[in-house]
């Protein structure tokens, strides 16, 4: 987000012209309260959902025609600067009471969780990241955006960025992954397809990048909890994709929930103003999270509300989502000489700077022609762009003696309820879909000609159905297709677990076939890292299908096959066992690697190895990796191998770089991803891939949060995984001081 000077000229004036109150009321993001609409009173809806008594997806659809509040009269009287929705009429309908009705006709931002698409959904963001595909990417947040403007939302609260390193974090399905390096890419990519589009206000949106910062690191997995940590790994670790966020211009952050070192993000004046503004440089604005300035009252740090809202204000977050504390609060705040009237200007500038940069003072609405688009069937161009999305993020795990893919004649039987739920395919967080333009993997498969007997026999939550079990174990066919996994209410927010293996009874359904002499392939579905011991070590073929999107089942299908040769990777360490997390390949080293031997670093009872490893994935095809060279170029370290197509399938390798610093100040991950390459190649090709390593990203952050490049060697591996690599040595001099 840059602005020009005379849009910075017209902020001024407008600032200028605000009243005490005009100014706070721009500080306040509301939703529009749900008033009625059902039988029982809201609190009891949330407890039955709560306690099991009412389904998701019946919550789901109550709250889709809920009756609700949208404070019309206080847009009016100009006590809110942004409001919550999707719905493209009611939103131009706000806008105007906004523009027309309010003494400055400031427009409102219309925020909304646009996390892997709207309408339009394609694969969460842990899958997508396994493309390592950052074009993709790019596009598909593109498409999200120009979809979202769509439907009246010009602020997406997106892309999350929490990199995640315990599957059972029910979030890690929203973000990237356990990668730093993957993450900034990520973040980049998605920052430049949401915000970068921006000849015509009708493509682009204003990003929030979120939840900033280390919320994925709540102690055990346990969504909302206490993080703490050395200054070098938040900078190392859990930094670097909000960096890459703003240095590609992103408008805004949301303060996350957690607190870190004992201090909660959403009063953290160190993150906020220190970091995220003084350091990175963002130029737009910081949101709570929803009621996250109250929670500063519960977390134990302010005594009640006013006093909560003085102290995240200061610390330099600018926007309250969802508790009107900045709006009671803070003009008697400023007039008790508790906040300086800069400090109230500060926010309310880079507030405005965020609506004049999406033009909404010239365009604040939807046109009806964009409306009237929008509500016919998908576009080809975004349902194919989902497709593609979808068969590059499937991660084939398992294959064994080629059973994969299957001849089309091939007869098979389906099981897993999972398999004709098209409503799960989206995964967690996705708002905006619709239930016909969704493909469940039985459609996705009958649609492509298969010939199969369905029994869906049990899901994440039933009982085995034993008629149905039997009838698939009686059928004739020898192969079982079996899609098992999770709920998309399994992942996403509020949804830890502390038992990560596949959920209910699926994997007793799984072992009943084998032992009935099933070939019995996985098709997983799910949103977070699974520990997948059992699975990976009984049955022949495992296809990790994530929660894809609305194309699931056809890009399930063309795997499945072989119309498309899978060339996804996992972006995350899968486990074989629950214990074992939190698992990813980045560890620091320690004085007693894991190893057969006693005294070593592992569990007595867990393999020291994970189930799957970082950047693993299969393909039809094999890929043969050889001589590794590197050089050191100036600033540079070149780094060349030869990669070969040495199976029967044309197909497409992730090649993948990392590095380790073999002796330094501070100890170091065991390995770190500096690089990679999606490279096509026909069988029997071979080419030679090149990779360049900047000498000035070889550093790391110290204890004090200063970038420091230390001289000495280098351990460099390229493979197609974190696990399965080549490697070689170099010594590098960063010339005392000279390389930056
Ligand atoms: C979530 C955010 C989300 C916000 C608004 C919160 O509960 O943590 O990720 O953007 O709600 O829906």
């Amino acid at each position: 987000m840059k602005l020009n000077v005379e849009q910075r000229e017209f902020v001024e004036e407008l600032l200028e012209k605000m009243t005490l109150e005009e100014k706070v009321g721009q500080l306040n993001l509301d939703s529009p309260s749900i008033v009625g609409g059902f039988d029982v009173p809201f609190e009891e809806l949330i407890e039955m959902v709560t306690d099991g008594r009412m389904s998701q997806e019946e919550f789901g659809k109550i709250m889709a025609t809920a009756e609700r509040d949208f404070h019309e009269d206080d847009i009016r009287a100009g006590m809110v600067g942004a409001i919550m929705g999707n719905d493209p009429v009611k939103a131009n309908e706000l806008q105007k009471i906004a523009v027309e009705e309010t003494r400055l006709g400031i427009p409102l931002l219309m925020g909304f969780d646009v996390i892997h698409g709207l309408r339009s959904v394609y694969p969460i963001a842990i899958a997508e990241a396994g493309s390592f595909d950052d074009d993709l990417m790019e596009r598909t947040a593109k498409m999200a955006a120009k979809e979202s403007r769509a439907y009246g939302i010009n602020w997406n609260f997106a892309p999350m960025l929490d990199v995640a390193r315990d599957s059972r974090w029910g979030r890690v399905s929203e973000g990237p992954g356990e990668d730093p390096y993957l993450a900034s890419n990520f973040a980049r990519a998605k920052i430049k397809g949401l915000q970068n589009n921006t000849e015509s206000t009708e493509n682009y949106v204003a990003a929030c990048t979120k939840h900033y910062v280390a919320y994925s690191a709540c102690e055990a997995g346990r969504d909302y909890n206490t993080t703490s940590m050395s200054t070098s790994q938040l900078y190392n670790v859990y930094l670097p994709p909000f960096k890459a966020a703003m240095e590609e211009g992103a408008c805004s952050a949301m303060a996350s929930f957690n607190d870190l070192n004992g201090v909660p993000c959403t009063v953290n004046s160190y993150t906020l103003r220190d970091i995220l503004k003084d350091k990175f440089g963002l130029e737009g604005f910081v949101v709570s999270d929803a009621n996250g300035i109250r929670e500063c009252v519960t977390h134990g740090v302010a005594e009640d509300d006013g006093d909560a809202g003085i102290k995240a204000l200061n610390a330099g977050l600018d926007m309250d989502m969802g508790t009107r504390i900045f709006y009671n609060h803070i003009a008697q705040a400023v007039k008790d000489g508790k906040i300086l009237m800069e400090t109230l200007d500060d926010a309310v500038r880079r507030i405005l700077s965020v609506k004049v940069w999406l033009g909404l003072f010239e365009n604040p609405y939807v046109s009806k022609a964009v409306i009237d688009e929008y509500a016919k069937a998908l576009p080809k161009e975004h349902k194919d762009l989902c497709l593609e999305a979808a068969e590059k993020s499937i991660v084939l795990l398992k294959n064994e003696n080629g059973i994969l893919p299957l001849g089309k004649e091939r007869k098979f039987t389906l099981v897993g309820e999972l398999a004709d739920r098209a409503d799960e395919v989206v995964g967690a967080w996705s708002l905006g879909w619709e239930i016909d333009d969704c493909v469940s993997v039985k459609q996705g498969l009958e649609e492509a000609g298969a010939q199969f007997e369905y029994y869906p026999v049990c899901g994440p939550e039933s009982d085995i159905d034993e008629n149905e079990l039997r009838a698939a174990i009686e059928s004739d066919s020898e192969i079982v297709i079996a899609v098992v996994g999770e709920y998309k209410s399994m992942s996403g927010e509020a949804s830890s677990k502390a038992d990560i293996t596949l959920p209910g009874n699926q994997q007793k359904m799984l072992k009943k076939l084998v032992a009935a002499g099933k070939q019995v392939i996985a098709v997983l579905m799910n949103g977070r890292p699974l520990a997948l011991g059992w699975e990976a070590e009984n049955l022949p073929a495992i296809i990790e299908g994530w929660h894809l999107g609305i194309q699931m089942g056809n890009a399930i299908a063309k795997v499945m096959f072989g119309e498309c040769n899978p060339s996804g990777k996992l972006s995350s360490t899968f486990s074989s066992v629950n214990g074992q997390e939190p698992m990813y390949y980045n560890h620091p080293n320690t004085g007693r690697p894991g190893s057969k031997s006693k005294f070593t670093s592992k569990y007595l009872d867990a393999p020291v190895e994970p189930c799957f490893p970082f950047g693993f994935g299969l393909s039809y095809t094999t890929f043969e990796y050889s001589n590794l060279k590197v050089d050191e170029n100036g600033d540079e370290i070149s780094v060349s191998v030869m990669l070969k197509n040495a199976g029967n399938y044309d197909g497409t390798e992730v090649a993948q770089l990392y590095m380790q610093d073999v002796t330094a100040s501070l100890v170091r991950p065991v390995k770190e991803l500096k690089g990679y390459k999606r490279v096509t190649l026909k069988k029997g090709e071979s080419s030679r891939i090149d990779f360049t390593l900047r000498k000035c990203d070889m550093g790391f952050y110290d204890n004090q949060g200063k970038y420091t490049l230390e001289d000495g060697l280098f351990r460099i591996y390229v493979g197609g995984n974190s696990k399965d690599v080549l490697d070689t040595e170099i010594s590098v001099s960063f010339r005392n001081g000279e390389v930056k």
